[in-house]
Parts: C-alpha cells; sequence; structure tokens
C-alpha cells in the first residue's frame, strides 16, 4: 500500500520527555463500530527487523482461543514471527497439569513446535505461580525484561504494582537504550470498553514513569475487544483482550479511540523496524481489523532530556 492511501494521523499535543510518536495508519473512523478493511496491510518483513504476535485473555481451552489460534499459525507462514507475548489471562480456573495443557500447549502447539516463544504476563485470573511455568519464559519472576534487536520489551504485574516493581520499571526503562521500549502488562491504563474502564489508579502510579523514561508502546488485555488509543502523552496504548473470548459491543463511542473493533476475536502482528513499528491486527474471520505503522521521531533525544 503507497504512503499516499494513508491517513496520517500526527500526534504533537504533548509535552514532556516521553518518546514522539506519530501514527501513520488507514484507520479512518474513530467510532468503536466495527469497521473491517478488505484489503489486508502487509507487513514490510524487513532485514532484521522484530517479529512477534500479541494476544490477550485466551485461556480459556475453547474453541474460540483454538480458532485465533489457527489464524496465527496460518499467518506465520507469510509473516514468520519469533514470538509470541501473552497480555495475561493466560489460565482461567485450574494453573495445574491439565490447565496448562488445554489452555496453551494444544491451542498453540504448531507454534510451540515451530519453535516460537511465548512471553507472559498474569493477569487477574492467572495463578502467580505461572510465572515458573518454563514455556512462559518469565524466568520465575512477575515483571522481567528482555531484549530484541531494536526493541526491548518489559513485562509487569498489574496486579500487585508494588514500590520495589516501580522502582524497577523505572530504573529499566531509564537505562535502556533500546530504540522502541515496549511494555505490557494487563490492566489498561486507557480504555472505553464498558466493562472494566480504565484502571485509574494504575494509571496514576504508572504513567509518570512511561512518560518520563520514554516508553514508546503499551499493550495490554484485560477488556475483552481490540481498541487503539490515540497516542497519549506519546505513548501508543493497544488494548488486545479478544484473543479468546470476545465482550460483544463493548466498546463505548469516544474520540479517543483511534480504532476499535468489538464484534469478533482479534489479535496483533508487529513488526519493529529501526525508526518505525508497523502493526496489523487480524479477526479470527481473519479480516484486518486495523494495521499501520508508528514512526519514532527525536525518541532518544527526547528521553535525554528536559523536563
Ligand atoms: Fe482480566
Amino acid at each position: 500500500m503507497s504512503i499516499a492511501r494513508r491517513q496520517f494521523l500526527r500526534y504533537a499535543g504533548f509535552a514532556g520527555p516521553a518518546a514522539f510518536v506519530a501514527v501513520i495508519s488507514k484507520a479512518r473512523s474513530q467510532s468503536a463500530s466495527a469497521q473491517v478493511a478488505e484489503v489486508p496491510f502487509k507487513l514490510p518483513l524487513k532485514p532484521n527487523s522484530v517479529r512477534f504476535a500479541v494476544i490477550g485473555d485466551t485461556g480459556t481451552g475453547e474453541i474460540p482461543q483454538f480458532e485465533i489460534a489457527q489464524e496465527m499459525q496460518h499467518f506465520h507462514a507469510a509473516f514468520p514471527f519469533e514470538f509470541v507475548l501473552m497480555l495475561g489471562d493466560n489460565i482461567y480456573g485450574k494453573n495445574d497439569v491439565n490447565g496448562f495443557k488445554q489452555k496453551f500447549e494444544d491451542p498453540y502447539q504448531p507454534l510451540l513446535r515451530s519453535g516460537i516463544k511465548f512471553y507472559a504476563t498474569l493477569g487477574n485470573h492467572d495463578d502467580p505461580n505461572q510465572r515458573l511455568y518454563k514455556p512462559f519464559n518469565m524466568d520465575g519472576k512477575r515483571f522481567y525484561t528482555f531484549k530484541k534487536g531494536d526493541a526491548q520489551f518489559f513485562a509487569l504485574d498489574s496486579n500487585y504494582l508494588t514500590p520495589e516493581q516501580l522502582i524497577w520499571i523505572q530504573n529499566e526503562l531509564s537505562s535502556s537504550s533500546a530504540k522502541w521500549k515496549v511494555c505490557f502488562f494487563h490492566h489498561p491504563l486507557y480504555s472505553n470498553a464498558r466493562f472494566h474502564g480504565p484502571d485509574l489508579d494504575l494509571r496514576k502510579q504508572l504513567e509518570p514513569i512511561l512518560q518520563q523514561y520514554g516508553a514508546n508502546v503499551v499493550l495490554n488485555g484485560h477488556e475483552h475487544v481490540y481498541e487503539r488509543v490515540q497516542p497519549q502523552h506519546g505513548i501508543q496504548y493497544f488494548v488486545l483482550g479478544s484473543g479468546g473470548q470476545l465482550r460483544n459491543g463493548d466498546l463505548r463511542s469516544s474520540r479517543d479511540t483511534a480504532k476499535g473493533f468489538d464484534s469478533d476475536r482479534a489479535f496483533a502482528l508487529m513488526e519493529v523496524a529501526g525508526e518505525e513499528l508497523y502493526f496489523q491486527v487480524i479477526s479470527a474471520r481473519r479480516q484486518t481489523v486495523d494495521s499501520g505503522v508508528l514512526t519514532k521521531m527525536n525518541a532518544v533525544a527526547a528521553v535525554s532530556g528536559k523536563n
């Protein structure tokens, strides 16, 4: 798709040293109603890019989860992502051997067999002992970080945002030299879904740190819909909590919603390539519901700049 065909949604109205992000997207509607693009956006597959998938609220072990897993497998052939971020509520119900098998290992078996790694964060339905489950790659920790190419990923436990964790994320973000700092945790700071809404307490504690120390992208679950919120203080927020189940029609109309989709389940594919982060959100019916590219401008200078 040519640049000329895309709608440029430029975000400039924020202050502070957080990353500058411009969103270039073909998403034209700010309504929360379901609108799908008929022609899939083609992710660029640039050399040495970081390719990953994102799912949230998946762990039911039921058919809707398997259907999304199958779509992920389908798109992996064209877009060979290396790993998957899990945004919490990974295993509903008992976190025993059967639970892990039926609600994780079985649905994602083809991807696991291909060597794709999953990185989990804890949701409100998850037993904290999931951090010890090797295939979740949490290294026994409730919060952790890892690097891939130009990106660094920061998993938080938004169930218990302890002072220790706040200090940790502040230190990790401030010492990171990654071009892209991607945070992922379960509860959204921004959401226009009716069932839960935004976690304002969490926002109050976490947002100043994310903003000051240069987080670029935040990925959340919890709400069983898809939503891309308009950038807030230079940070791009995504809600991707419909990877296994759906709360149909749960999004309320808001000017803060850059794109909303609440009529089917969805997952995201993302590609970090230098100064750009491309994304494509795909429904269980294999429709592209949102796509675009985030562009960093002066992010590193901004992070090290003055308040
Ligand atoms: Fe949840």
